[in-house]
């Protein structure tokens, strides 16, 4: 199955990117992290890309446009992938349709993550992440062990309260419209309430999507 997940910064795309691609057998796809991970390797990519992200806007889409067709074109996605936050521009999705027309492969649906704005800033504010394994936490305070892999917990840059706020402007100026752009190309978009339990937003997606497994 190929997915996108659409949805604003801190709606969950990420957390539940992980447990649909277990569940479905793909893998996921986040330009977010290959991104951060070409910031912390210090790539040309990662150093200009750096000083976007930090304060929360997009990064060009041709860059995002040439990760996509790798990570599509790689045999680990040859059976599907979860995309999350693939997809932030109409020209990004514009893109996405070609490289799979390319490639001769559908695309399933798009999962659009549904939570209020005051929800959406509370995650964020209270998010620290492992900066070895990139495990999300909320409410856990910089400094503090990583579960999984007993690596130390950070704040990320853009989750600074000036950065959470451009990214809402940014999602609302420009990834919204996405949403109406998918509608016009008559794909299959599902939308879902994704406050709750991780494990109950999860419920809900598979069954939004019609998978039992
Ligand atoms: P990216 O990493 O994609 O950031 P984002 O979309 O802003 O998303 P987040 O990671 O903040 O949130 P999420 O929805 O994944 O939620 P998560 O599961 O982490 O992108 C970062 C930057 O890279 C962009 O700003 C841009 O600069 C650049 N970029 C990336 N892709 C791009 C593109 N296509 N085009 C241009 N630029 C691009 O959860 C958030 C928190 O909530 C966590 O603490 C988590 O534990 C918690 N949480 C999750 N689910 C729940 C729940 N059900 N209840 C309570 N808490 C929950």
């Amino acid at each position: 199955m190929l997915i996108v997940l659409l949805g604003p910064p801190g709606a969950g795309k990420g957390t539940q990117g992980d447990l649909l691609a277990a569940k479905l057998g793909v893998p996921k796809i986040s330009t977010g992290d290959v991104l951060r991970s070409a910031v912390r390797e210090g790539t040309p990519r990662g150093l200009a890309a750096k000083a976007v992200m930090d304060r929360g806007d997009l990064v060009p889409d041709d860059v995002i446009m040439s990760i996509i067709k790798d990570a599509l074109g790689a045999p680990a996605a040859a059976n599907g992938a979860i995309l999350d936050g693939v997809v932030r521009t109409e020209p990004q999705a514009a893109g996405l349709a070609r490289v799979l027309s390319e490639l001769r492969r559908p695309l399933d649906a798009v999962l659009i993550f549904e939570v209020a704005d005051e929800e959406l800033v509370r995650r964020l504010s209270g998010r620290t992440v492992c900066e070895s394994c990139q495990t999300p936490y909320t409410g856990r305070e910089p400094g503090s062990t990583c579960e999984k892999c007993g690596g130390r917990l950070v704040r990320r840059k853009d989750d600074e309260p000036e950065a959470v706020r451009n990214r809402l402007a940014v999602y609302q100026r420009q990834t919204a419209p996405v949403i109406e752009w998918y509608r016009k190309d008559g794909a299959r978009l599902v939308t879902i309430d994704a406050v709750g339990s991780t494990e109950s937003v999860l419920r809900r997606a598979l069954s939004a999507l019609g998978v039992n497994r």
